[in-house]
């Protein structure tokens, strides 16, 4: 097992991310070490924004991993790889939940879980990388500054032990993580099933205004590629273009 056979808890941290980033400047760590928090008093997301649980309710965890083989333009593979492992652990519970582009994990069109991916480089390799998994597990109710949010517990009606959650979705990241190592391109496939608004006709915004157009594809440096109907392919980078709903 790479992933989860050292787990350290705590109680409160300011964001599980710059605890573990932290502490390896102080120590060595095996890969695979999960911090995990009952509480972030300072939880990061994406673009500067915060990460809001609360305490105790929601899975916030940050795992390291030392993926060396795959190439800093090609660093999309770790997120493609973190998605499928949380639909691993959410299908345990729920029928059906989707990736959408480029960290979210949705059920439905609502939001379950969230990541923030720091990658740290060496000599243009990928020395090691911090993966922060927001999930929403037992929380009920949510501040009005969250748009669409979701839990386990909304989905399925039952309370679910967080331990029990945590120890699941680290054999589901061990597994998908050891896929990735063995054959990166493997996870592809899956990712597509997954993925959110997957080659069907939608409304999509960006610097020119509304379009309408269908997601091609995803690259493995994070592009995502739409097809502006009737026929221009053009590819975007995080917050260049929006969903509309
Ligand atoms: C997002 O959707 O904006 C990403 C959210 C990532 C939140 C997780 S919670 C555990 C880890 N520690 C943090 O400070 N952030 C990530």
């Amino acid at each position: 097992m790479i992933i989860g056979s050292n787990i350290i808890f705590r109680e409160s941290l300011p964001s599980t991310n710059t605890y573990l980033e932290e502490l390896l400047k102080s120590r060595d760590l095996q890969e695979g070490t999960i911090v995990h928090a009952g509480y972030q008093t300072d939880g990061r997301g994406q673009v500067g924004n915060r990460w809001l649980s609360e305490n105790g309710k929601n899975l916030l965890i940050s795992v390291l991993l030392m993926p060396v083989m795959i190439e800093p333009d090609d660093q999309f593979i770790i997120s493609r790889m973190l998605s499928l492992a949380v639909c691993d652990f959410l299908k345990r519970y729920i029928p059906f939940c989707s990736i959408k582009w480029p960290n979210d994990i949705y059920v439905n069109d609502d939001k379950i879980a969230g990541m923030l991916i720091e990658n740290t480089l060496l000599e243009e390799k990928i020395q090691y990388s911090i993966a922060g998994i927001g999930l929403n597990i037992n929380q009920e109710k949510f501040p009005p500054e969250i748009p669409n949010p979701v839990s386990l517990s909304i989905l399925t009606g039952e309370k679910h032990d967080t331990g029990t959650c945590l120890r699941q979705l680290a054999s589901n990241l061990d597994y998908r993580y050891k896929q990735m190592l063995s054959d990166p391109d493997k996870t592809k496939d899956d990712y597509y099933c997954h993925l959110y608004r997957f080659n069907e006709t939608y409304r999509f915004r960006d610097h020119d205004g509304v379009f309408t157009g269908r997601i091609v594809s995803v690259s493995d440096s994070g592009k995502l590629k739409i097809l502006r109907l009737p026929g221009e392919i053009r590819e975007y980078s995080f917050k260049e273009v929006d969903f509309i709903p």
